[in-house]
């Protein structure tokens, strides 16, 4: 999980898809951050994005660097706790601009059943799962 966020955040962007019924939905996103062993990501839950999520968990992530593409598929389970949301704030400061903790929009997620794939032109496929 280590190796993932770490791809995540030297790739700066990747892109977040969710279905909406069954229309896939794709965005840039930038947050990921371990907390307690596991992989968040941040948002709005004013945002569609959010919306899709919560009526429908299952979602890919794939991002691009240095030759390799890694794309994450799993669940995302909406974290409530102040604790998370403060320790995703603490990670991105830039975000603080926008959103504080308890300020009722500011949206933690993290990975379950999650599998990474690290794949490139020239390797086989690496998969770790979390
Ligand atoms: C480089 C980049 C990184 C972004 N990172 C995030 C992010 O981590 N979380 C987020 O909620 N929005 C992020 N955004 C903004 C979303 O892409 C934007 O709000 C998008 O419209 C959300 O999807 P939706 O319209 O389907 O709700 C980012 C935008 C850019 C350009």
């Amino acid at each position: 999980m280590e190796r993932v966020e770490k791809f995540l955040k030297e790739a700066g962007t990747y892109y977040l898809a969710t279905v909406e019924g069954d229309q896939p939905r794709v965005r840039p996103f930038g947050t990921a951050h371990i907390i307690n062993g596991k992989l968040y990501i941040q948002t709005a839950n004013t945002k569609d994005v959010s919306k899709q999520i919560h009526a429908n968990p299952k979602v890919e992530l794939c991002a691009f660097k240095d030759g390799q593409w890694l794309r994450v598929a799993g669940e995302l389970v909406s974290d409530d706790s102040h604790e998370a949301r403060q320790a995703m704030l603490d990670a991105y400061p830039s975000l603080q601009n926008m959103y504080s903790a308890d300020d009722g929009i500011t949206e933690v997620l993290y990975f379950k059943n999650a599998t990474a794939t690290f794949s490139s032109f020239t390797a086989a496929p690496e998969v770790v799962k979390f």
